[in-house]
Parts: structure tokens; sequence; C-alpha cells
């Protein structure tokens, strides 16, 4: 038996659809046996609590891909019957991304390589003079791709009302700006939030920007492995979401969306199969989706993407928000518990809704010296610091959180000089007892402490000594690098 295939076994065996919500995962993934080092010599059962981050691939996304590598070949160029095969894979694969997403039939669906490039991809053909209204709430994937729009940034506030009033103050002033020549206007938004979880009112939103005659694009990174979206009902004009952090971790996301943008809109990617016709005179280039795609495709991140939509799309309906609430619930209370956890929200007193990720700081404690003694100490891995959103942990995680821990070292962004926070955040292969055993872990921090030492490294707390080595004969070790994010 392949190392992929036991490994598959031994976490397929561990979902019992019989045990309460929450008991088990509701999906197996790959990986869920996984024993981690720790610092003082003993081995643990890996908690992964940083599914926002990258997801676990799911065990049938993981079999799906093994079993169709035997046809793995050229998509879209070739006659030998693997290519064939390949190709019609791959158109398939649109299809299911397609309906799971609940698309209309004259939508396109793109394959991309992940959330960031279908923004960036959308960004690059909205029409010359359309206006593009965001949060500064929002992740850097959906704020930074809009700089090269005519665009304006809406500053959160504190409740939910208010933002979707200044949202819509932002949107009467983008109709007045084209009363002389109409342009069209599109708000992008993000479908969760990636630092606390919390869903944004989609269908409030849409209604005011269709009251304004304005398009709206979702930000599908973190709300897509959570709920099920419907585009059709939504009336959203364009999704986009990471195959990574749908249990798909090929290296394919996708954009969907209406066909008038994407086929009018300069191609994305410019190269072999975007085109019609190409000679001296001129190109003539293909329309959406071909048209967005040149080069060779990414078969396996389609396969996997679509594999991740069917596995999500037979669950039965409403398991999926019933295991992420029991688990969600539970954290919360537990983090609730300890006195120096305080959890991150940006509208705390709205009744929103809230996928499974959410943010903290620990009083007095740097978020990457807890991030690295969870993962030291007790095999759990969170992640922490500013979860590129920059605008929104600097509002919602001032500095206090680090007060009398000095900053040894280069500055650089996992220093003290900038507010930080962590981020617990769970999916279908998470139960009830990973939780416990963070809020467990927190707990023993706020009472006993660090048991290791810890020291500065290129700006990072690191153990020290760090005994823990990774690879066949232990060779691999000091990872350490600075937090890109
Ligand atoms: C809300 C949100 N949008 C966009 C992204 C960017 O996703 P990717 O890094 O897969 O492009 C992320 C990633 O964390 C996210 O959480």
């Amino acid at each position: 038996m392949s190392t992929l295939s036991a490994a598959v076994v031994a976490d397929r065996a561990t979902t019992n659809a019989d045990r309460p919500t929450g008991s088990t995962p509701l999906l197996p993934v790959v990986g869920s046996s996984l024993s981690v080092p720790l610092v003082t010599g003993d081995a643990v059962r890996y908690v992964n609590l940083d599914y926002a981050a990258t997801a676990p691939a799911l065990v049938s996304v993981a079999e799906r891909v093994a079993q169709n590598l035997t046809y793995y070949s050229s998509v879209h160029r070739g006659a030998g019957w693997p290519s064939v095969v390949s190709t019609t894979l791959y158109e398939q694969s649109r299809e299911t991304v397609a309906e799971f997403v609940g698309a209309r039939p004259n939508d396109v669906v793109v394959f991309t390589r992940n959330t960031t490039d279908s923004l960036n991809l959308l960004a690059s053909v909205v029409p010359q003079g359309c206006h593009v209204i965001h949060l500064d709430a929002e992740h850097h994937g959906n704020l930074l791709s809009w700089e090269r729009c005519d665009h304006t940034v809406v500053a959160v506030r504190r409740d939910l009302k208010a933002t979707l009033a200044a949202l819509e103050a932002a949107l009467a002033a983008a109709s007045l700006r084209g009363a002389r020549e109409p342009v069209p206007a599109m708000v992008a938004v993000t479908g969760a939030s990636n630092v606390t979880g919390e869903a944004l009112a989609l269908a409030e939103i849409v209604a005011l920007a269709k009251a304004h005659g304005a398009r709206v694009a979702v930000d599908g990174a973190q709300l897509v492995p959570h709920r099920r979206v419907d585009m059709t009902a939504l009336d959203i004009d364009y999704l986009a979401f990471s195959g990574h952090k749908l249990y798909a971790p090929y290296g394919t996301g996708a954009l969907i969306g209406r066909r008038d943008w994407l086929d009018a809109g300069a191609p994305y990617l410019r190269g072999g199969g975007a085109v019609h016709e190409v000679d001296r005179s001129g190109t003539d280039w293909a329309e959406a989706p071909a048209r967005h795609e040149g080069g060779t495709p990414n078969l396996l991140g389609a396969i996997a993407i679509a594999a991740a939509c069917e596995a999500l799309a037979a669950l039965p309906e409403g398991s999926l928000q019933a295991h992420e609430h029991v688990l969600r619930s539970r954290l919360e209370a537990g983090l609730a518990t300890l006195p120096d956890v305080r959890m991150l929200r940006i509208w705390p007193e709205d009744d929103v809704d809230r996928v499974a990720v959410v943010g903290f700081t620990v009083q007095g404690r740097d978020p990457q010296r807890v991030a690295t003694w969870l993962s030291a100490e007790h095999g759990i891995g969170v992640r922490h610091g500013r979860f590129c959103a920059h605008q929104l942990v600097s509002v919602l995680a001032p500095l206090e959180g680090v007060a009398g821990i000095p900053s040894i070292g280069p500055t650089t962004t996992a220093s003290a000089n900038v507010p930080q926070a962590l981020r617990a955040s769970l999916g279908v292969g998470s139960t009830i007892f990973d939780v416990d055993r963070l809020v467990a872990a927190l707990r023993q921090l706020s009472v006993s402490g660090e048991f290791w030492n810890y020291a500065k490294k290129d700006g990072q707390w690191v153990p020290s000594p760090d005994p823990r080595s990774w690879g066949p004969a232990g060779e691999y070790r000091d990872f350490v690098g600075p937090c890109r994010t």
C-alpha cells in the first residue's frame, strides 16, 4: 500500500455519523492522525486550527486526484486517449464548480491560481470608468486588487447598520458621478472576514448595490468552505475562491461570473490556448474562459476543486453549518472563560452569522510567541500576525495586547511594534477535542506560563533550543523566516 493510501485509510476511519455532532470529523481529511514532535521530545496528535489559511485535503479529493493520475495528460492539446480524457475531466470540473456555486447558465468559470488571482483577473477586466467600492476590512486580496481601478474605500463602522449606511452613501456618490454619462459601479465585498469569521450581510449588500445599478463581486475565500453560496439566488455577479481553502490543495482557484466583462476585457494570461488565431497582423483572442487561461491548464487542480465541491454538495442539508456551529460555540465559550483572552469582532453588538474562524489576543503576550509556544509545547497550529488584513487588525487588536514584551532585533511584521492577533479556524476535519486542546493549553499558559525557553531569532520568537527536526534522517531544521502577512 502506498504512503498516501495508508494515510487515507487511517484518516477515513475517523468519521462516525452516529456520534454527537462535533465529536468526529464531518468528512475525513488527509493528515488527521498526524503526529508532531514537541520540544520536550514527546510527540502528540497534531491539532490543526489553521484551516482558514490552508485547509487539509479531503480524503476523497486526494483519492480522486490519485485515480485520475493514470490519465494525466495535456488538456486541450492532443488526440491521444489520455489527452481526450484529461480535456473532458478539466471541462467537467468547470461544470461541477458552476453547479456548486449556483452559477447562471451564461456565467463563466475561469480557473485561476487562487482568490487573489481571481480578484486580480476581475480587476483587469472591469470596464474603464467603472467605480469599485469596498470596505477597508477586506483581506489584501480584495483590497489591493482594486487599486488599479477607480475606487472608493469605505471605513467599516462598529455596527453593521452604520456600515451598510456608509456603503450606501458611497454607492449614491458613485451613481451621481455617472449622472452625465452613466458608468457602472461594483461593490467588492468579502463573504466572511478572515480575521473574525463574521459573515457579511450579503443579501442586504446585494439589494443596496442593485438599487444603484451596481454589480457585486464576492470574495468567497472564507465563505465558500463554510456555507453554501448560490450566486443565482443571491444575485451575486462574481464569486472568487481558492481550492486550497476548500480542501483541494492542488493550486487552483476560480472566478465565476458574468460573461460580458470577461469576454471584453484584455486577456489576463496571454499565451497558448488563449487565442483563435495569431498572424503578423494581430491576434484574435478567444472568449472567456480560454481568453484568461493562457498556457497549459492545471488539470489536477481543477479535478481536485471539483471533487471537493462534490463532497461538500453531497453533505446532508445543514450538516456543515451544524458541525461548525458546535465547534465555534464551544471555542467561543471556552475562550470566554479565560480572563486574559479577548476575541475580535467587527460588530460586537450585532447578531452576525459567523463561520468557524475566531480571532483573538492574549493580554500581555506577543501573538507570535503564543503561536510558537502552542506548536512547540502542545502540537497545536494556529495563525498569528495580521492575516493580510492590516487595516482591520489595526482597528481590532490595538497594541495594548503586547505591552511589556520588548521587541528585540530588527523590526519585522512579527515584532511587537505592530498590532497583531491570533486566529483559530476550523472545518470539516475538526472536532470538539481539537477545540478543547486549544482552550486547555491557553488556560495552562495563563496559570503556569511557558515551560521551555524562547529567544528571538531574525525578529521571531523561537524555542531555545529547538530540538525538533524533520525529514528521513532528521536533517531539516530551522525553518523560521519572517512573517509575510
Ligand atoms: C477573505 C480572504 N480573501 C482572500 C484571500 C486570499 O486567498 P489566496 O491566498 O488563496 O489567494 C484570503 C486568504 O487568506 C482570505 O482569507
